[in-house]
């Protein structure tokens, strides 16, 4: 339980970072006339990450001491936070990009390609910077790595 609560929450990291990456090479690339493989495997990664961290997520979510949905739970910010904003901002996430890179998928020019990864997954990294339990908001207990 311990360590996957280390693995879940060190690739956070690494989803932030793909996730950013991928940003700015949509935004390089938006009038490069070109949509290759790499771009495409950069796309992918960043997806696949925030799904390999539902299921983690999905499991924590029952080993975890920092869910409850014993009677007034919802006047617990630890409580709450981690039993209904965090799951439910990072499904949210999760559908976005899943959404937003089916639709760039399916574009066929390629500024049009960078264009719909730039706007949905500048959503996606902005729903998830939200929904991290950042250290600074202490009563949520969470920590950097
Ligand atoms: C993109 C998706 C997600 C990211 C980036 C993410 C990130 C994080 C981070 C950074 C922490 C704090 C860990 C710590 O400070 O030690 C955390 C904790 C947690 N996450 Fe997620 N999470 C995601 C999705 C989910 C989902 C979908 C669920 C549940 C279905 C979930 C369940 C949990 C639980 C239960 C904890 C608390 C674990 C504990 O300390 O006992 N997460 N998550």
């Amino acid at each position: 339980m311990g360590a996957l609560i280390h693995v879940h929450s060190g690739l956070r990291w690494l989803a932030l970072a793909l996730l950013f990456f991928a940003i700015v090479n949509a935004i390089l690339k938006l009038k490069s006339g070109k949509y290759e493989k790499s771009d495409k495997m950069l796309n992918l990664f960043a997806m696949v990450l925030l799904h390999i961290q539902i299921l983690i997520g999905t499991v924590l979510s029952f080993l975890t001491g920092k869910i409850s949905y014993a009677e007034g739970w919802m006047k617990n910010p630890q409580y709450r936070f981690f039993g209904l904003e965090h799951i439910l901002l990072m499904v949210i996430a999760v559908t976005l990009i899943t959404i937003g890179r089916k639709k760039a998928e399916r574009a066929i020019d390629p500024a049009k390609k960078h264009k719909t990864i730039l706007i949905w997954y500048v959503i996606v990294l902005v729903i998830i910077f939200l929904a991290i339990p950042w250290p600074f908001r202490t009563a949520l207990g969470g920590s950097w790595f």
